[in-house]
């Protein structure tokens, strides 16, 4: 059975002073918490990642990388390798952000490559993807969001996708307040669970998990989580109160 997952992307938010507060109040929130089938995860600034990881090694919170470089190694100043992520021990990285896409200019194809050396380094993904207000106005949210799963991911095979998280987040939702509704969320992900199908085999559908992201809070969680293929949330500005946080896990 696929595993239901929250996930925290802190974004570039927190010091590495404020992070340890968050990820002590985390670590001891968790643990009144039951987690059936679900996994939590949180991504922190690279600061603090180390901290993270080795602070939560004995809990049940997992941890992720934000961005990774394609390259294994050299003279990339300012990048952080797969190799270097896992010398942490964090087996996660987030991949394909929209962010990363507009200001840093990632592509399907400098994804692909990504994507590519991330596995090769056993390292499991959180893809991104989703489509801009126009696109979704115009009606052309399924095709941008077909293109852009097809070009990162349809040249993995089956086994690989054991390391595939998905997460739909449709730019306009995001940080805007402005939520997809449960039924476009339910939707939009149905129809990316039938294009893995019909790519790969149906188990390979049915073992991915498939989150959304977008403006989820408290307050809209449990209606977004109740649809049947969503399998759990992508969380930003609810990611940096623990208090949040803690309520989005008890609403999954
Ligand atoms: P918000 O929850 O702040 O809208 O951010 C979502 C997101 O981009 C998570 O990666």
């Amino acid at each position: 059975m696929r595993k239901k997952i929250v996930a925290g992307n802190w974004k570039m938010n927190k010091t590495y002073q404020e992070s340890k507060v968050l990820v002590k109040e985390l670590k001891k929130g968790i643990k009144n918490i039951k987690l059936d089938n679900t996994r939590v995860i949180i991504a922190p600034p690279f600061t603090n990642l180390q901290n993270a990881s080795k602070k939560t090694k004995d809990s049940s919170v997992e941890i992720a990388a934000q961005n990774m470089c394609a390259k294994e190694s050299g003279a990339f100043t300012g990048e952080i390798s797969a190799s270097m992520i896992k010398s942490i021990h964090v087996d996660l990285v987030v991949l394909g952000h929209s962010e990363r896409r507009e200001y840093f200019g990632e592509t399907d194809a400098s994804l692909a490559a990504k994507v590519d050396t991330a596995l090769k380094n056993d390292l499991e993904i959180i893809f991104c993807f989703g489509e801009v207000l126009e696109d979704r106005k115009s009606g052309n949210h399924f095709k941008i969001v077909e293109e852009q799963i097809k070009k990162a991911l349809f040249h993995l095979n089956s086994d690989d996708w054991k390391n595939i998280i998905l997460a739909y987040e449709p730019v306009w939702a995001i940080g805007t307040g402005e939520t997809a509704s449960p039924e476009q969320a339910q939707e939009m992900h149905a129809f990316i669970r039938e294009l893995v199908a019909q790519r790969y085999i149906s188990d390979v559908a049915e073992e991915v998990s498939i989150l959304y992201g977008g403006s989820v809070k408290p307050a809209n969680a449990e209606e977004i989580f109740s649809k049947p293929d969503v399998d759990g949330g992508l969380i930003g500005g609810a990611a940096l109160k623990s208090e949040d946080f803690l309520a989005l896990v008890k609403a999954i």
